[in-house]
């Protein structure tokens, strides 16, 4: 299988000022984040809000610059050459987690979906319209040349984020980023939209990086997944490997809150519910061993990912067996 894109230790740090005399505190938005994308592959970042999800898709599209790092597109490393950086974006599209974050309320739909051909200069005016009403039927928005008149606002929440799979798709793109494209949904319409998600990702063999903090959303459309935690990937590997034989206690608790009441569950779970507040220096050392049930001496040193069996790899210095 041929790799579309590898990201290698991608660091962001940001610096929150202190209010009224307080310290300001660096937040290390990505620490350290590598992981690679197959062609046609959906790869899935999956983490709590605030561990980073967002910022390595802003990185990987230079919306952000990075602190340091590296990002390679088919092989090629994109620096800041004008050049890459529109090579990236005309290949890469983003779906964001709220749809008016990417659709602007004042234009009509099929102005915002023939806007990334407009930018990117690409075909006439008619090859636009067509490419326009040739997505607004790929993601079933009927009757699409009606739609394409419409304002944001004449259309339901679901239809709005169909708008932008529309956009993204318009550019033909190699890559989608998805940046939790379902969580802002009705629950009742996350699944049309997943199953339309994936049935255009095989169709057109688009490689995903599906950006979630829902594993069972993961599990169903993704092959591989990296845990994030605090802007590190601390266990990685196939999805089916990861989620039913999970071997790092962080991803074994995000399983547990998903999971059926059971009292060993609950037991663990309160254990890191009970380790959670602290004082330990997250700057050093394994990160999650402030909530870790499971804390040595060892601990104080940052653990680095090891593989344990086939691709499946887990940054813990304990080797509990934890299923
Ligand atoms: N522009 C910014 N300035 C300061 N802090 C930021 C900025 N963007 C993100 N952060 C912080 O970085 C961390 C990761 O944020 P984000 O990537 O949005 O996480 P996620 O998408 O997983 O919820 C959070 O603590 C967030 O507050
Ligand atoms: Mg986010």
């Amino acid at each position: 299988m041929n790799e579309i894109l590898r990201v290698e230790n991608l660091k962001k740090h940001f610096t929150k000022k202190g209010f009224f005399g307080s310290k300001s505190n660096t937040v290390k938005a990505a620490d350290g984040v590598s992981f690679y994308l197959n062609e046609g592959e959906v790869f899935v970042i999956a983490g709590e809000s605030g561990s980073g999800k967002t910022t390595i898709a802003k990185l990987i599209l230079k919306s952000i610059q990075l602190d340091s790092g590296k990002i390679f597109f088919e092989q090629e490393e994109i620096g800041n050459e004008q050049a890459k950086i529109k090579k990236i974006r005309m290949n890469c599209q983003m779906i964001h987690q709220d749809p008016y974050d990417s659709i602007n309320p004042r234009m009509r739909i099929g102005d915002i979906v023939s806007e990334p051909l407009e930018i990117h200069k690409i075909g006439n005016k008619n090859e636009r319209k067509k490419r326009t009403i040739d997505v607004l039927h790929e993601v079933k928005l009927e009757p699409a040349e009606e739609i394409s008149k419409k304002y944001p606002h004449m259309l339901s929440g679901g239809q709005r984020q169909r708008v932008v799979l529309a956009r993204a798709l318009s550019l033909k793109p190699k890559i989608i980023i998805a940046d939790e494209p379902v969580s802002m949904l009705d629950v009742s319409i996350r699944a049309e939209m997943l199953e339309l998600m994936q049935e255009l990702q095989k169709k057109y063999n688009i490689s995903f990086l599906y950006i979630t903090h829902d594993l069972a959303t993961a599990r169903y459309f993704g092959q591989r997944i990296g845990i994030l935690y605090l802007g590190k990937i601390v266990e990685t590997g196939p999805i089916n490997q990861v989620l039913l034989n999970p071997k790092h206690p962080y991803t074994q608790a995000l399983i547990d809150a998903i999971s059926e009441p059971d009292p060993e569950n609950l037991y663990r779970e309160k254990k890191i519910r009970i380790n959670e507040p602290s004082d330990v220096d997250v700057n050093q050392g394994c990160r999650f061993r402030a909530r870790c049930p499971y804390v040595i001496e060892k601990c104080v040193e940052e653990p680095e990912l090891e593989e344990i069996e086939d691709g499946h790899y887990s940054a813990c210095h304990v080797k509990l067996d934890l299923t």
